[in-house]
């Protein structure tokens, strides 16, 4: 099995896209596919952060201490598109309205919905670094937009 074989194979899975941000100052974000919901009592959640991220570094710095997902909607596409470092442009952080989260990490305030965390549990895996967090608080939005999906390297919505 080679590392591009794995890769195809995992891109048949589609998931929701996040943008997870951090805490630290300046704030930053991160597009995440690996997330999941772990543990209801307590409430527990993961993200997989790759060893080679400025996210990864932020949060064994120290900088950065909580983070928050961010569930993105189709409209948020430019989101996750800039996270993932596949757009240039202006500075999301200054461009779309943020909220702050009571662990101190930024909400998109258009997101699907969000969970905000501090970090309960590292887990090393192979190149990334599994993140258990621990819900602090969570919200839904109350609009009623489709939400942003990857499927086969491809963005797509459903609503
Ligand atoms: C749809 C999608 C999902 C991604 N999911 C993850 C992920 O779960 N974990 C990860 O470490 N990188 C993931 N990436 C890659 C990062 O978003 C990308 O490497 C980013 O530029 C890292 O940002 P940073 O180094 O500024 O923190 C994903 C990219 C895309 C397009």
């Amino acid at each position: 099995m080679t590392d591009i074989d794995l890769r195809s194979v995992v891109s048949e899975f589609a998931t929701g896209v996040t943008a997870v941000t951090l805490d630290s100052e300046p704030p930053h974000g991160i597009t995440v596919n690996a997330f999941t919901s772990v543990s209801l009592d307590p409430p527990l959640v993961l993200v997989c952060l790759d060893h080679d991220t400025e996210a990864h570094a932020r949060l064994v710095s120290g900088e950065a201490a909580h983070y928050c997902v961010n569930i993105l909607s189709a409209d948020q596409l430019v989101l996750g598109e800039y996270f993932a470092g596949m757009a240039e442009g202006l500075d999301p952080f200054e461009e779309h309205p943020t909220e702050t989260a009571a662990t101190g990490a930024p909400v998109f305030s258009e997101s699907l919905g969000y969970v905000d965390c501090s970090v309960h549990e590292t887990v090393e895996a192979g190149d990334h670094t599994v993140y258990i967090g621990r819900v602090e608080a969570a919200a839904l939005s109350e609009s009623d937009r489709d939400a942003l999906t990857y499927y086969e390297s491809e963005w797509g919505e459903i609503p």
